[in-house]
């Protein structure tokens, strides 16, 4: 039976550059997926051009119709998956307008996405699989400085509950208008995009509970500062550099890392050092 890798997100960017890697690497198959049809279609056609054959399919994290149709493809054409990353994102709402409605659609996209495919996707994959979050440095815990929230997301018996609570307190500051930078490093720049981060990576352990009897590995990590739209091409990494170590822990970490969180050069960092320096500093972005 083949192996199957998805990447969701992945018509351009460091999705883009993991479906890349994974083609050259992977013994199996490889589904480029993307939102949109055509944008999806096109990066297939320049992996073509490089003699890479991913397959393609539609896959809108954010729309549970489409997650489900792709439940249905990949579980009547193979019965299951062995390697997911869930890497779409947006960081929108902390450019655009900062609307109530911006942040909860960019929540939705980075953060409340994972539970359908929680729910639909993470049941096909196969024992001994793996499940890969792109977060970011936005989701170290050093960028939380409320200490209600840190304690609690510190919680060895930490919940869906819990990390949902979190992230509907800030939803609920910026529709009462009581956000406070205080509560966020770096003076609280883009506070949506460092909550759906936190949330994500913080959820990432809860769910390696969940999914330890099949001996699934689900682990978060920082891809690093990489040139791609969302940063208007500013970085330190290409599209191809960043990609090396999701492929790493897609490929080659040993099944036993489990439920951490991991920086861009594969060193495991401790996600709950919330003293630490690993916080996104806006800077760094040099726009
Ligand atoms: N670039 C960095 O420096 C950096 C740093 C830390 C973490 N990250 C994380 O790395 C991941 C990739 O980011 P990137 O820099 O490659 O960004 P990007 O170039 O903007 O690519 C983001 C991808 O996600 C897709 N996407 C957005 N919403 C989606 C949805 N609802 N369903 C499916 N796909 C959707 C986009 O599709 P469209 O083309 O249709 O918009 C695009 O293919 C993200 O999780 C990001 O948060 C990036």
């Amino acid at each position: 039976m083949s192996k199957v890798a998805v990447v969701t997100g992945s018509n351009k960017g460091i999705g883009f550059g993991i479906v890349k890697a994974l083609c050259q690497r992977f013994d199996g198959v490889v589904y480029l997926t993307s939102r949109d049809e055509t944008r999806g279609k096109e990066a297939v056609a320049k992996l073509n051009e490089l003699g890479l054959k991913p397959e393609y399919h539609q896959l809108d994290v954010g729309d549970r119709n489409s997650v489900e149709k792709f439940r249905d493809y990949i579980k009547a054409k193979y019965g299951g998956l062995d390697i997911l990353i869930n890497n779409a994102a947006v960081l929108d709402a902390d450019f655009m307008s900062g609307t109530y409605e911006d942040v909860v659609n960019s929540i939705n996209i980075n953060y409340k996405s994972i539970f359908s495919m929680k729910e639909l996707i993470y049941p096909l994959v196969r024992n001994n699989g793996r499940i890969i979050n792109i977060s970011s440095d936005c989701g170290h815990l050093s960028n939380l400085k409320n200490e209600y929230w840190i304690k609690r997301l510190s919680k060895a018996d930490l919940s869906e509950a819990d990390v949902n609570e979190f992230v509907n307190w800030y939803v609920e500051s910026k529709k009462n208008n009581t956000y406070n930078p205080e509560d966020f490093a770096d003076g609280g720049t883009i506070p949506t995009y460092r909550v759906s981060k936190i949330a994500l990576s913080a959820v990432t352990m809860v769910h390696q509970r969940e999914f330890e009897s099949k001996n699934i590995s689900i682990n978060s990590m920082h891809p690093g500062l990489v040139r791609t739209d969302m940063t208007s091409g500013s970085g330190f990494f290409s599209t191809d550099e960043a990609a090396e170590t999701p492929v790493y822990l897609a490929l080659d970490a040993p099944q036993s890392l489990k439920g951490a969180y991991v920086w861009f050069d594969k060193k495991v960092l401790d996600w709950y050092d919330y003293k630490a320096d690993y916080y996104f500093k806006i800077k760094t972005l040099n726009w």
